[in-house]
């Protein structure tokens, strides 16, 4: 991982109840001393951020949201903009996650439009990135990947782009136990890092975090950990509960 700091990141997606959210961030806050050498963040549900941010406020561990709208403000039914976020102290988003891709129809110019605007508005995306299987057997991983990655860059500014961290989530690895090789993920995380390279330069892409996603659990999280094109995890199921989510961060120091 050289010189980047390990991130291990976790999604909860739409799960728990406020006082089992606020359980689990109690527990995590106690058992993570913020001295190790690992950036953690949670990314609760909306509708938990205020008490998250509040809960962690004397912590290290950061909270992120889960989505975000490409708008300051307006008839946006059901969206909260970046502006909003900043505001109640929330500064990661994810985008594009392949869930919001896949089932609420999120094209590659929504996320263009949502990775451009959070970057205006100063918050810390992390972009998710990821092939479907049958794309995977048609051998079109690289080139999706490429392509999902261009259209979400498109018209960014070059000096924003270490701002963003992106995540490789292969979606037939997402929620099904499949998990990437530590190979097969190292081999798509080269050609994001050289593909931001050719962009920004290889010394600027060295320093951007790129994270792996799918089906990270303890038992799988130090082999792909320690490839040295991923710079982190964003753990979906395995960081609903507090012990598996700090034997991840663990399992990225040593
Ligand atoms: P799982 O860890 O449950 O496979 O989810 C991964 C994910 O989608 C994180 O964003």
């Amino acid at each position: 991982m050289g010189v980047r700091r390990p991130f291990i990141a976790g999604n909860w997606k739409m799960n728990m109840l406020s006082s089992q959210a606020a359980d689990l961030m109690r527990t995590l806050d106690h058992g993570f001393s913020g001295e190790d050498d690992v950036d953690i963040a949670v990314f609760p549900p909306a509708i938990y951020l205020r008490d998250a941010v509040k809960l962690l406020s004397n912590s290290t561990i950061q909270v992120g949201a889960q989505n975000v709208c490409w708008e300051r403000n307006g008839a946006f039914t059901g969206e909260i903009s970046p502006a909003m976020l900043k505001d109640m102290g929330v500064h990661l988003a994810i985008i594009g996650h392949s869930e919001r891709r896949t089932i609420f129809l999120e094209d590659d110019a929504m996320i263009n439009r949502k990775l451009r605007h959070a970057l205006d508005e100063g918050l810390m995306p992390v972009l998710c990135i990821g092939e479907t299987l049958s794309e995977r057997n048609a051998g079109k991983t690289e080139a999706v990947i490429e392509r999902q990655i261009s259209k979400a860059f498109t018209d960014v500014p070059r000096d924003r782009i270490p701002r963003v961290t992106v995540a490789y989530e292969p979606v037939w690895a997402i929620g099904t136990g499949k998990t990437a090789t530590p190979e097969q993920a190292q081999q798509v995380h080269r050609v994001i890092r050289e593909w931001l390279g050719t962009v920004c330069g290889e010394g600027k892409a060295a320093t951007i975090r790129i994270l792996y996603g799918g089906s990270v659990k303890p038992e799988n999280a130090r082999e792909l950990l320690h490839q040295p094109d991923i710079d982190g995890a964003l753990v979906g199921g395995a960081s609903l509960k507090a012990d598996s989510f700090l034997a991840i961060a663990e399992a990225a120091l040593y």
